[in-house]
């Protein structure tokens, strides 16, 4: 049932970042388990490649707990979780609640289930690692993406809550990125002022969140930490 190498889980890999990940941990050599809830041109080359596609849509409790089941199916052992899956929507005044609630489900509730219930799946293997994707806006709050910014401020609570909780068997971690990659639509305007926000002022791409990752996979000693990788926008 489970490969000699335990598989890491990344959530909403069917693009971007979640992608580029998985693609450079099956060139490590690294079994992965990803999750897709689009059909994407990206998921023949995981498949090609050896990924295991499992379909999530993490926007319920029903396929939160769905996935659940069948990551179980797939595999008794995690080398790590990494969750990825992400939605950026803004506040509706026509649905009040909608956006919030769609981003609880799949920043909050989702990491929360899937942490709760894949851990004996990790305590098989050793080392293990949870680890966050999170947001670098949660050091300032957003106007615009007021939901956004909680549901992630809520994500990094649960780092250092499952920190607590699964020391020393598993390590638990969240990275928080600020600009990785820009959307086909920003125009010129918006990509120049994005840019202007960090010290560094690059669009880095989505290499530099592998490398985060990489870094807390490989380290033993740290544990309940967020990993800010914003190009230095706190000291602009
Ligand atoms: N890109 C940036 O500049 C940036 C900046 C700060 C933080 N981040 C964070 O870094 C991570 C990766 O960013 P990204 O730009 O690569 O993300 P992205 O492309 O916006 O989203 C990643 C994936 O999440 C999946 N997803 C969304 N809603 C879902 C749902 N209800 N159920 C299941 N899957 C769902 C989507 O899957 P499908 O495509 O299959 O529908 C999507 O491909 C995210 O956590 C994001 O918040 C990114």
């Amino acid at each position: 049932m489970t490969p000699s190498i335990a598989p890491i889980l990344i959530t909403g890999a069917s693009q971007r970042v979640g992608l580029h990940c998985a693609l450079r941990l099956l060139e490590d050599g690294q079994p992965v388990i990803i999750t897709y809830r689009s059909d994407r041109p990206g998921l023949q080359t995981l498949r090609d490649k050896g990924a295991t596609l499992l379909f999530a849509d993490l926007s319920s409790e029903a396929g939160i707990l769905a996935l659940i089941n069948a990551v179980k199916t797939h595999t008794d052992c995690l080398r790590a979780i990494v969750h990825n899956a992400s939605e950026w929507l803004e506040e509706s005044p026509d649905q009040p609640s909608a956006a919030f609630t769609r981003m609880f489900s799949v920043h909050m509730l989702a990491p929360y289930l899937i942490n709760l219930q894949c851990a004996e799946l990790l305590q098989r293997s050793n080392p293990a690692d949870i680890i966050h994707i999170s947001d670098d806006v949660t050091r300032k709050g957003s106007s615009k993406h007021i939901a956004y910014c909680a549901s992630k401020a809520g994500l990094d609570s649960l780092t250092l809550s499952f920190a607590a909780k699964y020391a020393p068997a598993i390590k638990v971690n969240g990275i928080a990125p600020a600009l990785l990659l820009f959307n086909p639509e920003d125009d010129a305007a918006y990509r120049a002022k994005a840019l202007a926000k960090s010290a560094l002022g690059i669009e880095p791409g989505s290499e530099v969140i592998y490398q985060s990752l990489r870094y807390l996979l490989d380290n033993p000693y740290v544990t309940g930490t967020t990993l800010t990788v914003n190009g230095g926008r706190h000291v602009k």
